[in-house]
């Protein structure tokens, strides 16, 4: 069976600190031919180089976006939230084509204000299952079987709706003056390994062309150019400020808002939530989730170059920290949860130690203070008042209020006064 070959192939993961190899991360100041950048150059003489090598090598390189972006207003309530919100859902198409391809996004934002900052993000269930409210749409396309929450034979159910409202704390958002905008990530490309034929990658394909090639983007690249189309949509529409976009993701879609800020430079704050192994998770620390698990159980994820670094991570001439660095000078914020081992939090936050040198070459003040911290900070103690915050919380793989609270007072920090 599927799970014994599983078995052979994939060790079981390691969560012991003292079996982790030893292993030398690529230093953010030396390019892959071994010559010195100097820090003022570091965007044109490095990140270049980072971002080509994340893009052919794991994520995969997306297609352009679509030259005009159309829009369309599907429903409006101008008293939502008991009046504070106005909530609507637009339709963007991502692809013409017989029928096109549409994402649908979720709105809350503050009542009678305009130009305001927002937290753009993905979500796992539909965007009716962040909020209770039976005016949003039941989103009809594929999900993930949940039975427990109501998710029959790939299809959500009325049951369905408000199921992930922990996790969206619509209120506190607009009451502290963002917008919240969400869309349901399987509109973009839905989660399983179809060989590429259903979302957005055949809309793109060249003449012929049946699947993406090993340098081509795979379903992370898709969403993440999914929330990029996301932005095209503010830049077009006065009720939210383009340039006050935070991108925010939990555990794969984490993974997946690193890249889209990584990669798309209107973002102006990034937020990684659990996102663990191809996130913000160093590769070369192997443990808990290692690249060769992620890519025998998701193999659509990623490109098919990244599978030449399963048991060979080493090789690999990047790893997640420069990921972080690449978002330079940018505001990014890195949250784990202690009892998320799967995601090793101890190596999400080394990630972001060891882009702090980046930040500070760019004149910033990277993780705060005069130098990033040694050690990783105790539990719920955040550090939130530099260009990168970090926190591990209590608890398990999740969003709560907890995170979403530093989230909204480092978006104050970097966002508000703008
Ligand atoms: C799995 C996967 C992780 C991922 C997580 C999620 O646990 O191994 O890499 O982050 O699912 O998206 O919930």
């Amino acid at each position: 069976s599927t799970s014994s070959l599983f078995a052979q192939k994939v060790p079981a993961p390691n969560y012991d600190e003292s079996k982790i190899p030893e292993f030398k991360l690529p230093d953010p100041f030396v390019r892959v031919d071994g010559t010195k950048v100097s820090p003022r150059k570091w965007h044109e003489e490095r990140r270049e180089e980072i971002m080509e090598i994340f893009g052919k090598e794991m994520y995969g390189i997306a297609p352009p976006g679509p030259k005009v972006l159309e829009s369309e207003l599907i429903n409006q309530d101008e008293n939502a939230l008991n009046g504070k919100a106005v909530r609507e859902e637009v339709d963007i198409t991502l692809a013409n084509g017989e029928p096109p391809l549409k994402m649908r996004m979720l709105i809350y934002r503050p009542k009678g204000e305009k130009n305001v900052p927002v937290f753009l993000t993905l979500n796992f269930g539909g965007n009716h299952s962040i909020n209770a409210d039976p005016a949003i749409t039941l989103n009809k396309n594929w999900m993930r079987n949940r039975s427990d929450r109501g998710y029959v034979d790939h299809k959500a159910t009325e049951r369905t709706r408000g199921t992930a409202a922990s996790r969206w704390p619509v209120e506190m958002i607009v009451d502290r003056g963002y917008a919240l905008a969400t869309i349901y990530y399987g509109d973009i490309d839905p989660d399983f390994d179809d060989g590429f034929q259903n979302g957005v990658h055949p809309h793109y394909y060249a003449k012929g062309q049946k699947k993406p090639r090993p340098d081509e983007w795979g379903s992370i690249a898709a969403w993440a150019w999914g929330l990029s189309r996301g932005l095209d949509y503010f830049e077009t529409t006065k009720d939210i400020d383009a340039e006050r976009v935070a991108v925010m993701g939990h555990s794969r879609l984490g993974k997946t808002s690193l890249w889209a800020g990584a990669n798309d430079e209107r973002f102006a704050l990034v937020i990684s939530n659990n996102s663990g192994c191809g996130g913000a998770a160093l590769n070369r620390r192997r443990i808990g989730e290692s690249v060769t698990r992620i890519n025998t159980s998701f193999p659509h994820w990623f490109c098919d170059n990244f599978l030449k670094y399963n048991h060979n991570e080493d090789a690999l001439p990047v790893d997640q920290h420069l990921l972080v660095a690449s978002i330079a000078p940018r505001p990014v914020y890195i949250a784990s949860a202690v009892e998320d081992t799967w995601a090793d939090p101890k190596g999400e936050f080394l990630s972001a130690k060891y882009a702090d040198p980046v930040y500070r070459a760019l004149g910033t003040d990277g993780l705060g203070g005069e130098a990033p911290p040694e050690e990783q900070p105790e539990v719920d103690q955040p550090l939130k008042t530099g260009t990168i915050g970090y926190h591990v919380r209590s608890g398990k793989h999740d969003v709560t209020d907890f995170d979403w609270t530093q989230y909204l007072d480092f978006a104050d920090l970097h966002l508000k006064n703008k």
